[in-house]
């Protein structure tokens, strides 16, 4: 697949930016932001997205190469060893969509969709990392739960996080298998073990994370015996 990188100084998201521009550019395009004015988290949350972040969108077309449904967790499996590759210490995935250093969050992914006629004209992954965001810095919002790669600015940490990046999300979306990206996500895992919370549509799920099936769908032990959840957020967790 033939990569194309396009740099902006500043948008509101670049996720928002590629569903606009989407058919002005190829399949394997990566849009990267220094900056974004509205930053998307997952459930309408924001991303705060100062300078000094990585903040960048993969445009994926048809024909896929990888099932469509398990691109937030192989975007994941990318954010993790790419972190791991700079010395991140304690990276664990926080289902569904969160890399955590240590008991704080230091990557967020957000997958978005075009569809029409029932197809996917476009997927679109989202991923922003900390990278050297000064922790003294952060939105008073996120402060005590958002940690950053690096304790001090440089601009090349950035370019140099992004190359690593590229270089792994593409390795992974053109030649992992399902289960090697399942696998490594369950292992990886914050949440195995733990009691957790999880509201899913309208509904609120409380109990043992037992693991996650081979579509990384989350498993809960939960008084009203086993659920599966595909998608939803987790409001709570601690050990037992
Ligand atoms: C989350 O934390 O719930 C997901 C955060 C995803 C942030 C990235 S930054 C690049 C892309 N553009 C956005 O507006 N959001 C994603």
């Amino acid at each position: 697949m033939k990569k194309n990188i396009v740099f902006l100084k500043e948008t509101d998201s670049t996720n928002s930016f590629l569903k606009r521009n989407y058919r002005n550019y190829d399949s394997g395009t990566v849009v990267v932001a220094e900056k974004q004015l509205s930053g998307k988290g997952s459930s309408g949350r924001i991303f705060y997205s100062d300078i000094g972040g990585l903040y960048v969108s993969f445009l994926l077309k048809p024909p896929y190469t990888f099932p469509v449904n398990m691109l937030t967790p192989l975007a994941a499996v990318a954010a993790f060893r790419t972190l791991a590759l700079f010395g991140c210490p304690s990276l664990s995935v926080k289902w569904v969509n969160d890399i955590y250093s240590f008991r704080k969050k230091i990557c967020g992914i957000l997958t978005e969709s075009v569809v029409s006629q029932n197809s996917f004209d476009c997927v679109i992954v989202g991923i922003g990392i900390n990278v050297c965001t000064p922790e003294n810095n952060f939105n008073p919002a996120i402060s005590d739960i958002a940690c950053s790669l690096f304790k001090y600015s440089d601009k090349n940490a950035v370019k140099r996080v992004l190359c690593a990046l590229i270089d792994q999300f593409f390795s992974l979306y053109e030649s992992a298998s399902v289960n090697e990206i399942a696998d490594f996500y369950a292992e990886h895992s914050l949440l195995k073990g733990k009691f957790v919370t999880v509201k899913s549509g309208n509904s609120v799920v409380s109990g043992i994370c037992k693991g996650f099936n081979s579509d990384c769908n989350i498993i809960i032990a939960s008084q009203d015996g086993e659920k599966i959840i595909s998608s939803g957020s987790v409001i709570n967790f601690a050990d037992v």
